[in-house]
């Protein structure tokens, strides 16, 4: 069914032209980031309007306005200025509709075209919506029309998710676990595993009280950071020498032998093999030089105090993925970047590993504060991750190992990584360093998007890249889980510390 006429083309100075196109609205109203449609010679042309300015001739010239209403009538009075008000909305044409594909306007449409509303039926083909088994992140704003995302389209060649702090990036990524949760086993079910640094999804384990939120918590395993346990004989001196940055050849040559050494041992029957064991291992190897031995034992003991490593996985990798399934691993107490940062590129090489071995599922990993571990700029400690998750984001997507980076200082994200991620969504961001960098990183993004990125609310996205082709404006669906509880007003933490501090004093008084 044709869409309600809004519009007419008009020609302008720049217009129409296959990149710009502005048409006077002759009927009802229209919003910035709606599509609209018209007939084209070679099938439908999509458009986004990206402003819609309001203009009339009797306004046009200020000194004259000034000098009319300076003399006390006002100039509504006099003229029939209200007819003169029109509508004009700017629009990008984004492409040419026909037969099911779509391709680029090379030829601009004439003026005097008509324009309509883009219909539903279009737009969803037009925007590759998978409307059986898409993921619905959110409805396209002004269209009534569900964001359904084709999972591979948008996870495969991986996500970046954007945006200033408090724009909804947490609220996004829970929407987008639920439904990977809700999916069902015919359309393809992956595994999914959240490195979360504020134990932001930890509500997704919890059980329900309220009973209108749907509860995930039997599909979702917790595993908080004092629980784990990296086991040595699985480390390889690749994995090793990317926790200890900085080793020379022969360190790493010394250090390959060790665990050569150690791991013979352990299958003639010693058993598994701990940083003590290495310890004790250098020490009593007569062929490594003295000054190799202090700096590769300095470095062990340093890996010692961290209380990370021990003779066994725990959890072990392969229990703690489950198609279907979300696995949180919660970083909230950990308060040493470096344990962070080597929990973060542990997990990342083993569930790359393993995936290429097949013994797990095709997974998404979410890295939250992506810009922590996978700097632009890097010291040796913060670069611990940046290798292994900038080969996974080159080579995930021929095994099945997809990444979500998720960042609110997109400047200081690694360029390598962020570019790989073929789908990027947005919301609100206004630091021009982050809105440039964006920018350069987000192909099929232009300046008038750039713009538009500033105005965005909280729970507004725009979306680019491979998912949809086009960029696509839109509001994120409200979420069916509960909330994290983490977040409280600064009142309510200043009310609980009050009140807990004088619950401990009462205490104290009982027991004098
Ligand atoms: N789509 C939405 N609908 C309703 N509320 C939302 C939406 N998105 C975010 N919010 C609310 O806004 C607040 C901030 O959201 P969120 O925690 O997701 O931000 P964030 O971008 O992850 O911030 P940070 O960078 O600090 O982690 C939350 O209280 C959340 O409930
Ligand atoms: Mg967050």
């Amino acid at each position: 069914m044709a869409e309600k006429e809004l519009g007419t083309v008009v020609s302008t100075p720049d217009g129409p032209s296959p990149a710009a196109l502005d048409f006077v609205v002759t009927s009802g109203v229209l919003h910035r980031g709606q599509f609209v449609e018209l007939d084209y010679s070679e099938g439908t042309m999509i458009a986004l309007v990206t402003d819609v300015i309001k203009t009339n001739r009797y306004f046009e010239r200020a000194d004259s306005v000034k000098e009319f209403e300076a003399n006390g009538s006002a100039l509504f009075e006099q003229f029939p200025t209200s007819e003169w008000e029109y509508l004009i909305a700017k629009t990008r044409p984004l492409g040419v509709f026909s037969d099911n594909l779509t391709k680029r306007a090379t030829y601009p449409p004439s003026p005097g075209t008509k324009v309509r509303l883009a219909a539903k039926e279009n737009l969803t083909k037009f925007l590759h919506f998978d409307t059986e088994h898409g993921l619905e992140l959110g409805q396209v704003d002004h269209h009534d029309l569900p964001v359904k995302l084709n999972m591979s389209a948008l996870l495969k060649k991986h996500l970046a998710i954007l945006a200033l702090s408090g724009a909804g990036k947490s609220y996004l990524t829970s929407v987008l676990f639920e439904e990977l949760l809700d999916r069902k086993k015919e359309a393809g079910r992956i595994a999914t595993i959240v490195l979360d640094p504020h134990g932001e999804y930890s509500s997704f384990a919890e059980p329900v009280l309220d009973k209108s939120k749907t509860d995930y918590s039997s599909r979702t395993k917790i595993v908080k950071a004092h629980e784990i346990q990296i086991g040595v004989p699985k480390l390889s001196v690749g994995i090793l020498s990317g926790i200890i940055p900085g080793l020379s050849s022969p360190q790493k040559r010394d250090l390959g032998k060790i665990i050569s050494k150690l791991r013979a041992e352990m299958k003639s029957g010693l058993g598994p093999f701990d940083l003590h064991d290495v310890l004790d291992t250098l020490n009593s190897t007569p062929e490594i030089k003295e000054n190799t031995k202090v700096a590769l034992g300095g470095w062990i003991v340093s890996l010692m105090e961290l209380n990370l490593f021990g003779k066994t996985d725990s959890p072990p990798i392969s229990d703690l993925l489950k198609s279907g399934n979300l696995t949180i691993i919660d970083l909230g107490d950990v308060i040493n970047t470096k344990k962070k940062q080597i929990i973060v590129s542990y997990f990342a090489q083993r569930l790359f590993y393993e995936r290429r071995r097949k013994t797990i599922p095709p997974f998404l990993l979410v890295l939250e504060e992506a810009h922590q571990f996978v700097p632009e700029k890097a010291g040796k400690d913060s670069a611990i991750c940046r290798s292994i998750i900038r080969t996974i984001a080159r080579e995930g997507r021929k095994f099945g190992a997809s990444l979500c980076l998720i960042s609110q200082r997109p400047v200081q994200l690694d360029t390598t990584a962020l570019s790989q991620c073929n789908t990027h969504i947005i919301l609100r961001i206004t630091n021009p360093y982050d809105l440039k960098h964006i920018g350069e990183s987000s192909e099929g993004l232009d300046s008038k998007s750039i713009e538009m990125i500033t105005s965005l609310r909280v729970g507004e996205a725009l979306l680019v890249g491979e998912a949809t082709h086009y960029p696509l404006f839109f509001k994120v669906r409200k979420r069916k889980s509960q909330e994290s509880r983490h977040e409280i007003s600064l009142e309510q933490a200043a009310v609980d510390f009050e009140r807990n501090s004088s619950e401990k004093d009462d205490e104290t008084r009982e027991l004098l």
